[in-house]
């Protein structure tokens, strides 16, 4: 490559996305099924886009808020985190971000040196091991128990410690397998890294999408914990706003202001105009987050039926959350290879997945499905793989 002296061993290291790649195929084809995204398909709710135009129209929305988020919008996020994740949490222990994803990189920029260990459940969202690598960290990927629906492996975890492990990244309910990782579990890892004086950071993205009884757990919400956690929300998923960019962190008081060091020159704020819609997302009604749940719930469940009648093709444990699952495919070929596996069911059936590489190589022989689609793209795509397949 023409640059490649010219660029930095951080970046250079970090291979082309999977997703990306597929996006970009998927472009080439006419009339795709797309299974592939993890992008919620509904728009935004109205009451929020107007409090958006509001704000500009008032004039609000023009500049900066301070580098930690509007104090209103901050106060209300501390409401919610009491009441919804019970965590018990001010204005001060908060910083609005770009996204989760922003909250997730300005974390891992702030507590990671270079040739510092950090340790994922893995299969896990590919993002957050490029969070690392980026800050010049290993990661260090730990498998789920696949065989019990992918939870934590707790005995692996304490295994994986070493001198120079300084922290453990997860995301509950997990991007890509759908399981939701039980308190129980999650009390486990906390007692793990009380012992280790290890730091906690977490990805609750999906937190309001859970089904069949499963409830999703903050760490941050055992007392012990509170010092030795960052845990990362987001509005992108709760109130389909991908593109508004906007999310939170919380943590202890005193590392919010070396947070924020990693935070300003990547972002020197959210944007304003997300932070008013934000507001508003959390002061006005929530019935859409109940119509969001109730559809991707009707949607697992026509995926999990469809998927039925391929079951000499694929593999699947139904996810208690979030709006994927993570077959295991079952055929010879897709075994080896998820991506030629993949890539061939978008050429031949015109079907878009994810394939399972891109999360690890614990992933491999497996693809992830996005439920967060009509019903009729379902049934479309499962109608052509039930062809292709015969
Ligand atoms: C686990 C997880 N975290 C974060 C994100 C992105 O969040 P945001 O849009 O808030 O940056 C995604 C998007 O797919 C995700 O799956």
């Amino acid at each position: 490559m023409k640059y490649d002296h010219r660029i930095s061993d951080r970046v250079r290291q970090i291979k082309k996305s999977a997703i990306h790649e597929m996006t970009r195929l998927s472009r080439e084809i006419e009339d795709v099924a797309f299974l592939s995204w993890a992008k919620p398909t509904s728009d935004t709710p109205e009451h929020i886009k107007e409090a958006a135009i509001a704000a500009i129209r008032g004039g609000f929305a023009g500049g900066y808020s301070q580098s930690s988020g509007l104090l209103e919008l901050r106060e209300e996020i501390a409401k919610k985190l009491v009441r919804d994740n019970h965590i018990p949490a001010n204005p001060a222990q908060i910083v609005v971000t770009v996204g989760a994803i922003e909250g997730l990189a300005a974390t891992v920029m702030a507590l990671i040196d270079p040739g510092d260990e950090v340790i994922l459940p893995s299969p896990t969202y590919s993002t957050h091991i490029r969070q690392v690598l980026i800050a010049s960290g290993i990661p260090v990927l730990v498998p789920t128990i696949e065989s019990d629906r992918f939870i934590l492996d707790i005995k692996g975890i304490k295994e994986a410690i070493t001198p120079r492990t300084k922290a453990i990244l997860y995301c509950s309910p997990s991007n890509p397998t759908g399981t939701v990782f039980s308190e129980k579990q999650l009390r486990q890892l906390a007692e793990i890294a009380l012992e280790h004086d290890l730091m906690v950071i977490t990805d609750e993205a999906y937190e309001y999408f859970v089904y069949d009884g499963h409830k999703h757990f903050s760490i941050a919400s055992i007392p012990e914990m509170m010092d030795y956690t960052v845990s990362c929300f987001t509005f992108t998923k709760t109130y389909a706003m991908t593109g508004w960019r906007i999310g939170y962190l919380h943590a202890d008081e005193a590392l919010i202001p070396q947070i924020t060091k990693a935070h300003i020159p990547f972002a020197i704020c959210a944007p304003v105009v997300s932070q008013h819609a934000a507001l508003a997302a959390l002061q006005g009604p929530q019935d859409c987050v109940e119509m969001f749940k109730a559809h991707y719930l009707a949607t697992r469940d026509l995926m999990c039926r469809r998927l039925d009648r391929l079951s000499s093709i694929f593999a699947y444990y139904k996810p208690g959350g979030s709006y994927l699952m993570f077959p295991r495919i079952l055929s010879e070929k897709g075994r080896m290879d998820s991506t030629t596996f993949c890539q061939q069911l978008l050429r031949e059936a015109r079907v878009s997945t994810t394939p399972g590489i891109a999360f690890g190589p614990t992933g491999e022989g497996h693809l992830r499905l996005s439920f967060c689609v009509p019903e009729e793209m379902i049934n479309k795509a499962f109608d052509r793989m039930e062809t292709y397949f015969g």
